[in-house]
């Protein structure tokens, strides 16, 4: 059994420090006392490698899967797409503060929440969003449910990219619609827009279309020329988009995020509403604050409108996620490289290492999509989807069998869409040593197979 599933919650509040600041709440313990997990050092660097457990806290990631498999099969967890770190210092101070006064009552959004994210995007991306065009939500999927309400009529298509993230085709589900997949194509080993297919796609019955850049699950992030071609398709066949940005703040080195709303085209921007949030970028997730805008007022009065988008936000969300804004920028700038780091030793290790299995460094995200299909085959992963009780894909047979033998918990490709048949979806937004651990565990159970 493995030294972190050991941990019972108690072991696991005294060993992150959490029980010393729960003490001192108020109190001036300095964050990096208390060491590890994303703590901030003397030399002004934060320290992401020493392993910050989460074991105890009904973490999805993790207290979920070893809820479901057991605690000594899961030595590291890899599927939900948010992080092990621990939150920016400014970030805590800010909740520490707020928490000093013990009242929760209703609220007007203080316009400086809304100004830390018109700066926010202004300073990294050269963004301008106009403060008044901004939409809350408690979440990304929130916004999207609400503008697909508006836009799409139950039983109408909505069109998406595959591999796609897997949320979008509940959202779909939600609205009483129904997802139709176009299909990336791959050329080389990397996934490219099918913009034929994209078009061919789209009738009288496709009303919008969900981009998601960088794109969940395989870590493209797309060009300014895709964007206008894929815009230029959809403004003229009067489909709207739906850009989904919330994984824009993790870029890997030499590629560049675009805001869909800075593309050079009135109309085709005007034809859009983009959705973002600090969950990703400051693991802030279940603090449920995002948020969504577009340069067409139009379409915030349909979505507020016939999308009942009716969003409140919690005080606590709004505190973080200014705060992250505000004085976040160093903590995300360094992880970014801790995580760009981390992608070179996936690509590297996977495809010398990993019996199997092959990956490409992503140009965003903090996701690996591997390509498991050789390591499928040899583990007879077919045969065994076909012999289980329940209706089982091969890839979700190979998501067990990694649970069973090499003690790591993926998402399995299946969940993805089209084109996702021999992946597996790999979450490296934790500590290096994990990561290591999980393809080691990995390389030896393959090797062994
Ligand atoms: C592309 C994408 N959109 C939306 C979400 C969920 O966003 P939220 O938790 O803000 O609803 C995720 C989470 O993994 C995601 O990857």
């Amino acid at each position: 059994m493995s030294k972190l599933s050991r941990l019972d919650r108690r072991t696991f509040l005294r060993s992150t420090g959490m029980t010393a600041v729960a003490g001192a709440v108020g109190g001036a313990v300095p964050l990096a006392a208390q060491g590890g997990g994303g703590a901030l050092q003397q030399d002004g660097r934060y320290d992401f490698d020493t392993i910050y457990s989460r074991i105890g806290t009904d973490s999805s990631k993790w207290d979920a899967q070893i809820a479901r498999y057991g605690r000594d099969k899961i030595e590291v967890g890899m599927g939900t797409a948010d992080q092990d770190f621990r939150i920016a210092p400014p970030i805590t101070d800010a909740l520490r503060k707020r928490i000093g006064h013990e009242n929760y009552g209703y609220l007007s959004i203080p316009g400086s929440y809304k100004e830390s994210i018109v700066d926010w995007n202004r300073r990294r991306y050269g963004l301008e969003i106009d403060p008044d065009t901004i939409q809350h939500a408690a979440g990304v999927h929130a916004g999207v449910i609400s503008t697909l309400r508006a836009f799409c009529p139950p039983g109408s298509k909505v069109l998406m990219q595959t591999p796609g993230y897997n949320g979008f085709y509940t959202d779909i589900r939600v609205v009483g619609c129904v997802a139709e997949e176009s299909p990336l194509k791959l050329v080389d080993g990397r996934y490219r827009m099918d913009f034929e297919d994209l078009e061919r796609r789209i009738d009288h019955d496709t009303h919008a279309f969900i981009l998601c850049n960088p794109h969940n699950p395989t870590g493209n992030v797309w060009s300014r020329s895709d964007l206008m071609t894929l815009g230029e398709i959809c403004n003229r066949r009067r489909v709207v988009v739906l850009a989904d940005e919330i994984h824009c703040d993790f870029v890997t080195k030499g590629h560049t995020y675009t805001p869909f709303a800075t593309l050079d085209d009135e109309a085709i921007v005007r034809n859009s509403v983009t959705f973002k949030s600090v969950s990703k970028s400051f693991n802030l997730s279940m603090m449920k604050c995002a948020y969504q805008f577009s340069t067409n007022p139009d379409y915030l009065e349909r979505i507020a409108g016939a999308g009942q988008h009716r969003q409140s936000m919690n005080t606590l969300g709004i505190i973080a996620a200014e705060a992250a804004y505000n004085e976040g920028e160093d903590w995300l700038d360094q992880l970014l490289e801790y995580i760009d780091g981390t992608q070179d030793l996936v690509e590297s290790t996977v495809n010398a290492n990993v019996p199997g299995v092959k990956t490409v460094k992503p140009e965003g995200t903090f996701l690996a999509w591997l390509d498991v299909a050789e390591a499928m085959d040899r583990t007879r992963m077919k045969q065994a989807a076909a012999a289980a009780e329940r209706p089982t894909t091969p890839e979700q047979a190979f998501q067990r069998f990694l649970v069973d033998h090499a003690h790591i918990h993926l998402n399995a490709g299946s969940s993805y869409g089209l084109g996702s048949d021999g992946r597996m979806r790999m979450n490296i937004g934790t500590s290096r040593q994990l990561v290591q651990r999980a393809l080691s565990n990995m390389a030896k159970a393959l090797a062994t197979a």
